[in-house]
């Protein structure tokens, strides 16, 4: 899982540790993102890393840590939760405020994982998400913003520049039925049945184009 060729297991293990202090996922939640992203630079798919939802940065480091020399988008408010929706459930109340982030750690955690070409669009995703430039061509997308609307919006706006093969990684499907109801009413709406793949108590993913895992069992065809 060394993230470069000069780079030990070790070394980015250690890295990895140092993030879980930038994110609220924990040390081997950040392994994971890492192992995912792994897994697209080893199936040499083209295309920056974007991330909507970042807070300190500490998930955004370990998915560049595994996927090195791309360029990195990063949408966040940095003030917060935007107020829950109805979809959002009753254990969202008084979440809005909550998960701020800061700029600053965003810069520090990047630092950490040695990656230098990122774009930081501060502010609500309704405004962000029109500036311009903006990521052309994905090659993983990462949606950890939580609610209903925050998570359908970022897979409207970005899911259509994943490339065929590229990976979209949702953060939240465990964990808030609105991120879950997000995925399964964008997927009706665009007539979607991604092969899906879990981690953690929350973490979903799947790779844009899949749909199903034979080639990953050596021997499949067996009599
Ligand atoms: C759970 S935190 C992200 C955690 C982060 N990925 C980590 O590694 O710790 C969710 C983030 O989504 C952002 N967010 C959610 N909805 C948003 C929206 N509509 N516009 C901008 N930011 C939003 C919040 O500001 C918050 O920082």
């Amino acid at each position: 899982m060394g993230n470069a060729e000069t780079t030990t297991l070790a070394e980015t293990l250690g890295r990895i540790d140092r993030l879980a202090e930038y994110s609220c996922s924990d040390s081997r939640e950040l392994t994971r993102l890492c192992e995912i992203a792994c897994d697209v630079r080893d199936r040499g798919v083209a295309g920056d890393l974007v991330e909507c939802g970042v807070r300190n940065g500490g998930s955004a480091a370990a998915l560049s840590l595994g996927l090195p020399g791309r360029h990195i988008w990063l949408y966040d408010s940095f003030e917060g939760l935007p107020p829950p929706g109805p979809r959002d459930g009753a254990a969202a109340d008084g979440w809005a405020g909550r998960c701020r982030g800061t700029e600053d750690r965003v810069v520090a955690a990047l630092e950490i994982a040695g990656a230098r070409d990122y774009t930081v669009r501060p502010g609500w995703f309704a405004e962000t998400f029109a500036a311009r430039p903006a990521p052309e061509r994905i090659a993983l997308l990462h949606v950890d913003a939580d609610w209903y609307d925050s998570v359908i919006d970022s897979l409207e706006r970005f899911h259509p520049l994943v490339v065929d093969g590229g990976t979209i990684v949702l953060g939240d499907f465990g964990h808030w039925e609105g991120c879950r109801e997000a995925f399964y009413d964008f997927c009706r709406r665009h007539d979607l049945k991604p092969l899906l793949e879990r981690y953690g108590h929350s973490g979903a993913w799947w790779v844009k184009g899949r749909g199903h895992n034979r080639a990953s069992l050596a021997r499949w065809d067996m009599p």
